[in-house]
């Protein structure tokens, strides 16, 4: 069973995506994190997030180890990942993990639940459910703020909310995998929604629908 979670940036995807994995006891990957990894490690060893080939040979040396750095989650890493996951040969140098994980999802689970922008698109056309993510611009920024007052780390929220103008227009515009809803989705709009209507609305479907 392969579950896709896709969506926008902070539209809730990854809290849903852990939602119904823990219920399932499925395997969960976060791909965004493999994309923030990337523009991390560039960013370390002085490669250029536009050099396509360096960053798709950088790709190739990912190992899942360096998925648990905390500071992947910073809203400077974020932006990295966005530039760095429009290139081809860098989706394409990860595609294959993506894969695998969902059709041999580790610990003999019996399911995988995936989040990104182009699972249910690219990387698992056949998932058995396709969920697509979606509030509005001004509610992500609000969530993002939130969690970055609880964390009491400090911030500018308007350049909070043109980031992550920003990255939508980046992360749908681009010509490899843009972040779209695959035909067969089902367009789950939160902007009203807490996290337990999110995931109940969720849980509803795929019993549903799987
Ligand atoms: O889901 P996230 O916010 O952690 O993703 C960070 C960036 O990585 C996002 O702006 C676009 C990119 N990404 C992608 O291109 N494809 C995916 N499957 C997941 C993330």
């Amino acid at each position: 069973m392969i579950i896709a979670i896709d969506g926008q940036a902070g539209s809730g995807k990854g809290t849903l995506a852990k939602g119904i994995a823990k219920y399932f006891n499925f395997a969960y990957l976060d791909t965004g994190i493999i994309y923030r990894a990337l523009g991390y490690k560039a960013i370390q060893k002085n490669i250029d997030l536009h050099d396509e080939g360096a960053l798709a040979e950088l790709a190739k040396s990912l190992d899942e180890k360096e998925f648990k750095n905390s500071v992947l989650r910073s809203e400077e890493v974020a932006n990295y990942a966005s530039i760095v996951s429009q290139y081809g040969k860098v989706r394409e140098a990860l595609l294959d993990y993506q894969r695998h994980f969902a059709e041999n999802p580790p610990d003999g689970v019996k399911g995988a639940v995936l989040d990104g922008r182009d699972i249910g698109t690219t990387i698992c056309p056949e998932a058995n459910v396709k969920i697509f993510v979606i509030a509005s611009v001004e509610e992500r920024a609000r969530r993002r703020i939130r969690d970055l007052q609880i964390r009491e780390i400090s911030h500018d929220a308007d350049q909070i909310l043109a980031e992550i103008k920003e990255r939508d227009s980046r992360d749908a515009g681009r010509a490899e995998s843009p972040m779209k809803a695959a035909a067969d989705a089902w367009i789950l709009d939160t902007t009203n929604m807490d996290i337990n209507e999110v995931l109940l609305a969720a849980l509803n479907y795929i019993q549903q629908n799987a």
